[in-house]
């Protein structure tokens, strides 16, 4: 297993419940460390090129609205296996779908407000930890 990072990002929904620290917790005791951390309200403009890859489906006008609709808090996970861990713990898109257990099963509501964000894989990893931060900013303890 290697040490890896991954994006997270608490959604509008989970914020406006208050529900931040109890998710930030959730991964936390999954063993992910959250080695920087943020909470800003996106642009449209911002929402647009950080789902770029969805530009073409039909949901992307709705989750545009939706991302901008509230601050978010966006972080870094760093850990052991760090992207499917985080994935393990969020639960399946659909927060219908999602065990009792996850974040989605505990916070979220539907497909679209499902309380949180995270990448899917390195690639994607590397790119969103880029787009909300500065290497400076980020304070692994592991190194
Ligand atoms: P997220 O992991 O943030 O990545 C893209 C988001 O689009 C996804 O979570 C969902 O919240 C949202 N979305 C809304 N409708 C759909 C859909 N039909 N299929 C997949 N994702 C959807």
């Amino acid at each position: 297993m290697a040490l890896e990072r991954t994006l997270s990002i608490v959604k509008p929904d989970a914020v406006a419940a208050n529900a931040t620290g109890r998710i930030l917790a959730m991964f936390e005791e999954a063993g992910l460390r959250p080695i920087a951390i943020r909470t800003v309200r996106l642009t449209t403009e911002q929402a647009q090129a950080f789902y770029a890859v969805h530009t073409a489906r039909p949901f992307f006008g709705d989750l545009v609205k939706f991302m901008t609709s509230g601050p978010v808090c966006v972080s870094v996970l760093e850990g052991e296996n760090a992207i499917v861990r985080n994935r393990e713990v969020m639960g399946p898109t659909d927060s219908k779908k999602a065990a009792a257990g996850t974040v989605r099963g505990r916070f979220g509501t539907d497909i679209e407000k499902n309380a949180v964000h995270g990448s899917d894989a390195p690639e994607t990893a590397a790119v969103e930890v880029g787009f909300f931060f500065s290497g400076a900013e980020l304070a692994s303890l592991a190194r």
